[in-house]
C-alpha cells in the first residue's frame, strides 16, 4: 500500500517535471497523471475533455467565442482556456465544468501555460502583444507587459526562469524574465518569416522548436510565395543566439507541405512530430543529438481535414491530433504509428456550407492548389491578414482582413472584384494552380456573377463572409475624450472624412440608388509598380486599430502617418491644419472603432450582407 503511493509519488512528480503536460501552449492539453485530454474547439465555442483509458469523450464545456490555448493547472484536473474574442481566461473543473473564474484581459487572449505547482499561468495576448501572469490561487491577473507584436506562442521554462514567446507575423523568438517580466532575449528570424504560433521545447536538451512560413512578398507564384520551414533555437544563453531554419520539403525527399501548425517532442526527447494544416498531414520524425541535422524522417501520416495541435501522453506511448476541421481528436500508438482511437469531440457548429467552404480555404490539395505550397489561409489566416504588402500584378497590395466583409463589397482595394466566388481566378491562376471549383471554362470577365455557377465556390464565399466585426478593445469604457474630440474633427465638413468614410460601415462603395462602384484619388496611387490606380475603393474603417501597417500599398506604418506623411496635399481630407493634438485625436477615435456593433444600423438602413 505504502509502496504504491510511493511510486504514484515519484511518477506524479517525474510527469509534471518531464517538461510535456502544459508547458508550451496548444489547442490540446493532456493533464500530469496521463489520464484527461482537453482539447479547444474554436469554431464551436467549447472545451472538451477526453478520458484518455477508454478513450472516450467526457463532457463538453461552452467557454465562449473562439477559445485558443488551454491547459491543465499544474498537476490538477482544472482548466484555463484563452477565450480569444471574448477577451477573458476561463478557469473551470474538468469533471464537472464548475467555473472557478473568468479573467478580463485587455484584448485577444491566445496562448496559455501554467507552472507545475499550479500557482501561477502565464497568457499571451495577440493584440496588443502583450504577456500576463495570473495567480492561479485566487485568479487575480498580477502583472502584466507588452513584450512585442501580436504575441502568440508561449512556452514555460522554470528551470531557467524564462517563457519563450513567439511573434506571429516575424517569427521573432523573445525570452520574458520571470523576474522582471521584461524581455532579456531574442531570436530574429529572417525579414519574410511569418505566421509563428506556437513554440516547444525539447525536454533534455536546451532547444525550441517552432512552425513557421515564409511569406516571399515578392512572387505571386505557387511555387514561390510561402514556404513551410521549422525553426530551431539554442536556448542555453552560452550559447549565444544560434537559430537554425529547415526548409520543410528537405525532410522527406523533397515532399511539399503546407501551413505547419504546431510541433511535439516526446518526453524522452528522441521523437518530434510536426502537423500540416494544409496539406493534411504529419511528419513523424527522429531528433538527431547533431546541431546540424536535428531531426531525421521516419514517416508521412495521413491526418485529418485541417490538424492543429499534436502532443504525447506522459508516458510517450500514446501521440494526440487535433483535427480542427474534422472535430475529433485521433490517437496513434507512438511505436507503430498505427491509428488506434477516433474521438469526436464536438458537433459541426458552422452549417454543412460554411464548413465546405472553410476546408477548401485551408486546403492546399486540389481542386483549389496544384503544387502543395499555399492555400487561402496561408495568406488569411482565420480571416485575419498576414501582416505583409505582396507585390501583385496590379501593384503593392496589403492583405486586408475578413472582418466585417460581408458588408463591405466590393473587394480588393481596387474594387476590381464584386464576389468571393471571383477568386475563382486566383484559384487557376499562377498563384495557386488548382483545377478550380466551376465545371469547364471561366468567364474571363469579373463582372458577370460567378454566384450560383459551383456549390463549392458558393461555399468558399459563405465561408469567406462569415467573419464578424470585432469590438475595439479601446472603447470598452466608451468612448475617451481624446476619441469623442477626434469623431468631431473627421465628421468636421474641413476635414472631410465622413464624406467618404461614411455609413454604418465607414465606406461609400457603392452609390444609391444606382449602385455603381465608386473610387477616390487619395493621392497615394503613384508607386511606380501601380498598374490599377490612383482610384481606390474607400476601405472600411473598423477595426483599423489592429490592422497596420495601412493603405492599399502598404506604405503607412501609423494611423497618423496616414493622415500626415502620406497626405502632404491634402488629398487625402484636409489635414495640413490640425494640430499633432488634433491628429491625436482623429487617431484616438479610429483606435475606438468599431465601438458599438454596426450590423445593427445597417439593418435598420435595410443594408444586407453577401453570401
Ligand atoms: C499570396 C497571398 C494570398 C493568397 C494565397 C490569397 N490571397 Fe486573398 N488577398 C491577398 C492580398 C494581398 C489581398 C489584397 C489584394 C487587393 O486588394 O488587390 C487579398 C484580398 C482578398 C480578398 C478581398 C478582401 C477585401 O476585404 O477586399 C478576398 C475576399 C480574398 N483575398 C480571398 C482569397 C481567397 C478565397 C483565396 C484562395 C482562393 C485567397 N484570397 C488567396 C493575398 C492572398
Ligand atoms: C475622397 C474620399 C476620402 C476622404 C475625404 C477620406 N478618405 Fe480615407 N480613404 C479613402 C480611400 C479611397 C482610401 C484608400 C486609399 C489607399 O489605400 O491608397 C482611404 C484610406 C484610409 C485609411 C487607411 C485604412 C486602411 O485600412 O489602410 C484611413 C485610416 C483613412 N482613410 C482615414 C481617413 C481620415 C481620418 C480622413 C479625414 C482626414 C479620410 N480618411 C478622408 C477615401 C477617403
Amino acid at each position: 500500500m505504502r509502496h504504491s503511493f510511493l511510486i504514484a509519488c515519484s511518477l506524479a512528480l517525474l510527469f509534471t517535471t518531464s517538461g510535456v503536460a502544459g508547458t508550451s501552449n496548444s489547442l490540446m492539453d493532456i493533464s500530469a497523471d496521463g489520464e484527461l485530454l482537453a482539447c479547444s474547439n474554436r469554431d464551436s465555442g467549447t472545451v472538451t475533455v477526453v478520458d484518455l483509458k477508454s478513450h472516450t469523450k467526457l463532457r463538453e464545456f461552452r467557454v465562449g467565442q473562439k477559445p485558443e490555448g488551454v491547459t491543465f493547472i499544474g498537476s490538477t484536473t482544472n482548466l484555463a482556456v484563452a477565450v480569444y474574442a471574448e477577451d477573458k481566461v476561463v478557469v473551470f473543473n474538468a469533471t464537472n465544468g464548475g467555473r472557478l473564474a473568468e479573467i478580463d484581459v485587455f484584448d485577444e487572449p491566445y496562448g496559455v501555460v501554467s507552472d507545475s505547482r499550479g500557482e501561477r499561468l502565464f497568457v499571451t495576448l495577440d493584440y496588443p502583444g502583450r504577456v500576463v501572469e495570473i495567480d492561479a490561487g485566487n485568479f487575480e491577473l498580477v502583472r502584466e507587459a507588452d513584450v512585442g507584436r501580436f504575441i502568440r506562442g508561449v512556452a514555460l521554462s522554470e528551470k531557467t526562469s524564462r517563457l519563450l514567446v513567439t511573434e506571429y507575423y516575424s517569427a521573432k523568438v523573445k525570452a520574458v524574465s520571470l523576474d522582471s517580466l521584461k524581455v532579456v532575449d531574442e531570436w530574429k528570424g529572417s525579414s519574410s518569416d511569418n505566421l509563428a504560433r506556437q513554440i516547444t521545447f525539447n525536454p533534455k536538451r536546451e532547444k525550441a522548436y517552432l512552425p513557421n512560413i515564409r511569406s516571399s512578398i515578392t512572387t505571386i507564384h505557387g511555387t514561390g510565395s510561402i514556404f513551410p520551414y521549422l525553426s530551431i533555437i539554442d536556448t542555453a544563453p552560452a550559447e549565444g543566439k544560434r537559430r537554425k531554419r529547415i526548409p520543410v520539403d528537405s525532410v522527406f525527399s523533397s515532399l511539399v507541405t503546407a501551413n505547419p501548425w504546431e510541433v511535439a517532442v516526446s518526453p524522452n526527447a528522441r521523437e518530434l512530430y510536426m502537423v500540416f494544416a494544409g496539406t493534411n498531414d504529419m511528419f513523424a520524425c527522429e531528433v538527431v543529438d547533431d546541431d546540424y541535422r536535428e531531426i531525421k524522417s521516419r514517416r508521412r501520416l495521413d491526418l485529418g481535414a485541417n490538424p492543429r495541435a499534436v502532443r504525447v501522453a506522459p508516458d510517450g506511448k500514446r501521440l494526440y491530433v487535433y483535427n480542427a476541421l474534422d472535430f475529433n481528436v485521433v490517437a496513434y500508438d507512438t511505436k507503430t504509428l498505427r491509428r488506434v482511437a477516433d474521438i469526436a469531440v464536438t458537433e459541426n457548429p458552422l452549417g454543412a456550407e460554411v464548413l465546405e467552404g472553410k476546408r477548401l480555404f485551408y486546403s492546399a490539395l486540389q481542386p483549389m492548389v496544384g503544387r502543395r505550397w499555399i492555400s487561402c489561409s496561408s495568406c488569411h489566416p482565420d480571416g485575419q491578414a498576414d501582416g505583409r504588402t505582396w507585390h501583385n500584378p496590379e501593384g503593392l497590395r496589403n492583405t486586408q482582413s475578413f472582418a466585417g466583409m460581408a458588408w463591405t463589397h466590393p473587394i480588393h482595394w481596387s474594387a476590381d472584384r464584386d464576389e468571393v466566388q471571383d477568386f475563382e481566378h486566383t484559384i487557376r491562376g499562377p498563384l495557386m494552380q488548382g483545377r478550380g471549383l466551376i465545371r469547364g471554362r471561366v468567364q474571363e470577365q469579373l463582372g458577370p456573377k460567378n454566384k450560383g455557377l459551383s456549390k463549392q465556390l458558393d461555399a468558399l464565399a459563405a465561408y469567406s463572409n462569415s467573419h464578424k466585426f470585432a469590438l475595439s478593445p479601446y472603447a470598452k469604457q466608451g468612448l475617451s475624450d481624446a476619441a469623442k474630440r477626434g469623431r468631431e474633427l473627421f465628421r468636421s465638413d474641413r476635414t472631410q472624412c465622413a464624406k467618404c468614410h461614411q455609413g454604418p460601415f465607414l465606406t461609400d462603395s457603392r452609390s444609391r440608388p444606382a449602385n455603381e462602384i465608386i473610387r477616390h484619388d487619395v493621392g497615394t496611387g503613384d508607386d511606380e509598380s501601380e498598374k490599377m490606380g490612383p482610384a481606390y475603393d474607400t476601405p472600411t474603417l473598423l477595426g483599423v486599430y489592429r490592422t497596420a501597417p495601412y493603405l492599399h500599398h502598404g506604405k503607412a506604418e501609423t494611423l497618423a502617418d496616414v493622415l500626415t506623411s502620406q497626405n502632404k496635399d491634402d488629398k487625402h481630407g484636409a489635414t495640413s491644419h490640425l494640430s499633432p493634438e488634433q491628429i491625436n485625436d482623429i487617431v484616438e477615435y479610429l483606435k475606438a472603432l468599431p465601438y458599438e456593433d454596426p450590423v445593427v444600423a445597417a439593418k435598420a438602413a435595410g443594408l444586407t450582407p453577401e453570401r
